[in-house]
């Protein structure tokens, strides 16, 4: 698909009533975003700055676009996932917000990167990625928009794997900041709002009971211990598969059952990804698993589960309720995948809540306003968001949340910066 208009692409942009008011109940769980804001407002830091983003567009997104705008910047905004996006969010951005939006909700492959066209058509100085699409196809296709950016910034895991790839290749063109690295990031997003929000997306598209079911959590990083620990609170029995023994090692002393992939496949009766690896749900797992067996993915591709190996050893395939697909297999079993593999927690639910994404995109506000002051003095690599953010944000959640902590003395200061005194 072609875009005709540089102003907006969205599904329905009679949507904007409802998406305005989605926004803004969103907003009211996002007082730190709304403290930088205020300071936005007057400081105007990124008076004249052109951003080019690809997030998931939600109305926790809308609401950080929103500050980025009153900060001074212009913004065009793609959708990072092609399912993820809301679309009567995507609506009131494009029609009272001033923010040019290309998101439609179940948007195909052709679509989705024509969207991330759209956005770099508008030349962005500073470029906003949750994944890394917008940066490859920067680097790959529109190199000759490389010169006018300044500098970036990444939302996950899997996007920071892909920079730092390229940075180690020599291939990267300006500064990125990992904006996932940052602890009041990946500590509570990728933790306790993918835990929260995959089994939200889980529950909406299926209803199933999860008490007394046999969970697998594939993956025991951030995401994977979140909704391996939510699972558990909801009386699911939860076995964990991981390839690092560490990780591994934690799971089991976290009093979860570990085991191989081929050997939940034969338990399970729910699996959820969460490794930004290719295939962990592969052939042969796919031989093992029981009937009626539920797959799916909070990890960022499409990739984990081998949808081409069960669509070629499928008999028939067909919707069974919304997100919610069913494929008939030649040994007489079915399997189900839910989201066709994607996101499951943004795809059949509305992401994390704005409370967790509220010190996400707190640090991707600092950040931007950050690169818009230094880019000039960094080089082409990928780098932490500074260590004054990260502690600014988590004692501005703190105070936000009626939270109070101690501060150490004197003596306690020097005690804890000296070597001599002992046993
Ligand atoms: P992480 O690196 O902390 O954890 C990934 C874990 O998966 C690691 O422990 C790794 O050893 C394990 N792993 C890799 N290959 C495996 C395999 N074949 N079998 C079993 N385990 C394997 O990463 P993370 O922060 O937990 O993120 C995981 C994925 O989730 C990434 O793709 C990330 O981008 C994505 N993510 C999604 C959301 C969301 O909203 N759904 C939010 C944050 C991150
Ligand atoms: N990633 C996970 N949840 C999200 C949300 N609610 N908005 C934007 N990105 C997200």
């Amino acid at each position: 698909m072609s875009i005709t208009t540089r102003e907006h692409d969205v599904s329905d942009i009679r949507l904007a009533g409802a998406g305005a008011d989605k926004i803004a109940w969103a907003g009211r769980e996002m007082p730190v975003l709304r403290g930088i804001a205020e300071r936005f407002r007057t400081e105007r830091p990124l008076s004249g700055v052109r951003i080019g983003a690809c997030l998931h567009v939600t109305a926790e997104t809308a609401n950080l676009a929103i500050v980025l705008r009153d900060g001074g910047a212009s913004i065009a905004l793609a959708a990072s996932n092609p399912l993820s996006t809301q679309d009567d969010v995507a609506a009131a951005l494009a029609a009272r917000e001033g923010i040019a939006v290309f998101a439609r909700k179940g948007e195909d492959r052709d679509t989705y990167y024509a969207h991330i066209n759209a956005v770099l058509a508008t030349a962005p100085q500073i470029t906003m990625d949750d994944g890394a699409d917008l940066v490859t196809e920067l680097h790959t296709k529109r190199r000759e928009l490389l010169p006018g950016v300044r500098g970036g910034t990444e939302e996950t895991t899997t996007g920071v794997t892909r920079l730092r790839a390229m940075a180690a290749e020599g291939v990267l063109s300006y500064p990125i900041v990992a904006v996932n690295d940052a602890f009041t990031k990946h500590l509570f997003d990728n933790r306790f709002g993918t835990g929260q929000s995959a089994v939200d997306g889980i529950l909406r598209a299926t209803n199933l009971l999860l008490a007394g079911r046999t969970v697998a959590v594939v993956g025991h990083g951030w995401v994977g211990r979140g909704i391996a620990s939510r699972m558990r609170g909801m009386g699911a029995i939860v076995l964990v598969c991981e390839v690092d023994p560490l990780r591994a090692l934690e799971a089991a002393m976290d009093g979860f059952e570990v085991t191989t992939i081929v050997d939940a496949a034969k338990r399970a009766e729910l699996f959820v990804t969460a490794t930004g690896n290719v295939n962990v749900i592969g052939k042969d797992a796919i031989a093992a698993l029981r009937d009626g067996a539920i797959l799916a993915n909070a990890g960022h591709f499409n990739d984990e589960i081998d949808l081409a190996h069960l669509t070629a050893i499928a008999t028939a395939c067909r919707e069974v309720r919304p997100f919610v697909r069913e494929y008939r297999l030649k040994n007489g079993r079915s399997v189900v995948v839910l989201a066709d593999g994607r996101l499951v927690n943004l795809a059949a639910a509305e992401g994390h809540p704005a409370a967790v994404m509220d010190m996400s995109f707190a640090n991707q506000a600092l950040a931007v306003e950050h690169l818009a002051k230094k880019a000039k003095e960094l080089k082409p690599q990928v780098y932490p968001v500074p260590r004054e953010i990260d502690e600014r944000i988590a004692a501005s959640k703190l105070a936000a949340m009626g939270m109070r902590i101690d501060e150490m003395s004197e003596e306690q200061r020097l005690y804890a910066a000296s070597w001599k005194s002992g046993t």
